[in-house]
């Protein structure tokens, strides 16, 4: 199946699942305002390259987990273009949340995004024990110890002189979490021994740490029409950043290394189990950034 494709009908497992009844039709419309504006798709994409990689033919069920993590990612940027937090106008080339439909909305609107997708999973058609593994992880990539935890030091962290050790714990937690859930998940529904496990997970991580590396750069060197929301917006809020801490250069440097690291592992899977990475390689070089 290729990536269009996937994301078609990744978009559609979202949309079906609020097209049951609505307590709240404004809040369904505020939903799906946000999920309907687009986004790479990367995390859910990664997850679902991974599981044809492992040589399972991809199910409804993959789709449902793949698009729990895609509602929450989209519900944490939601949260993240708060006046509160980054107060952003602009997400996904359309007005953020809050200011189409009110910041109450907008806060309720991510409410259900991250806590809808633990239900997706429920009824995915899949063997308990790994539902309830996928949903373990999934909590722990997102909440208090993944994604919310980094949201938190990054808040604390506004207008800090962070050290390298510091700022690599706020990206590992802010971005790294929730995409190393792809890799983490592939690993659980393809049944991988302890070893390949460990191994997918570090991948995930580095991946992880490598993409908000490069929205940092990108949000120093490029334009709103290719982010789709307001650029220099780390600069104004004094934000810990890679090219800030670094300098643009050095910055790059660390993505391409990263970058690397990632790609060096893969192939360690690679040598050991039949895993065809082909597509996922280029999901992961399509990261890097050239002059
Ligand atoms: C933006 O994520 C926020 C970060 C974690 C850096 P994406 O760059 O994946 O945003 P969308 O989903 O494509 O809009
Ligand atoms: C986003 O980091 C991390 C999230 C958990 C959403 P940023 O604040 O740098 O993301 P953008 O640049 O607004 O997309
Ligand atoms: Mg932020
Ligand atoms: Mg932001
Ligand atoms: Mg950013």
């Amino acid at each position: 199946m290729n990536q269009e494709e996937k994301i078609r009908q990744i978009d559609q497992t979202i949309i079906d699942y609020y097209s049951q009844q609505a307590v709240s039709d404004s809040l369904v419309e505020s939903i799906l305002y946000s999920v309907q504006a687009g986004g790479k798709r990367i995390r859910p994409l990664l997850l679902l390259e991974l599981v044809e990689a492992f040589d399972l033919p991809l199910q409804p069920a993959h789709f449902q987990v793949a698009a729990a993590l895609e509602m929450i990612h989209t519900g944490s940027l939601i949260h993240d273009d708060l006046p509160a937090m980054d107060d952003d106008d602009y997400r996904r080339g359309r007005l953020t949340n809050h200011k189409k439909f009110g910041e109450a909305m907008a806060i309720l609107a991510g409410d259900s995004l991250f806590l809808d997708p633990c239900g997706l999973i429920a009824v995915a058609e899949l063997p308990s024990q790994a539902k309830v593994n996928l949903i373990m992880e999934l909590s722990q990539a997102a909440g208090t110890f993944g994604m919310v935890g980094g949201q938190a030091l990054d808040m604390e962290g506004e207008g800090c002189q962070l050290d390298l050790k510091e700022l690599k714990a706020i990206h590992a937690h802010k971005t790294g979490k929730l995409l190393a859930f792809p890799f983490v998940a592939a690993g659980l529904l393809a049944q991988v021994d302890e070893g390949v496990q460990a191994k997918l997970r570090r991948i995930g991580e580095l991946i992880g740490l490598a993409f908000q590396v490069r929205d940092d750069i990108l949000d120093v060197t490029a334009s709103f029409e290719e982010l789709g929301k307001t650029p220099q917006k780390d600069l104004v809020a004094a934000k810990s950043t890679y090219p800030a801490l670094l300098g643009l250069e050095k910055a790059k440097e660390t993505l391409d290394q990263v970058l690397d690291q990632a790609q060096n592992l893969l192939k360690e899977i690679a040598k050991n189990r039949p895993f065809s990475g082909e597509s996922l390689t280029k999901i992961i070089e399509s990261l890097r950034l050239y002059d």
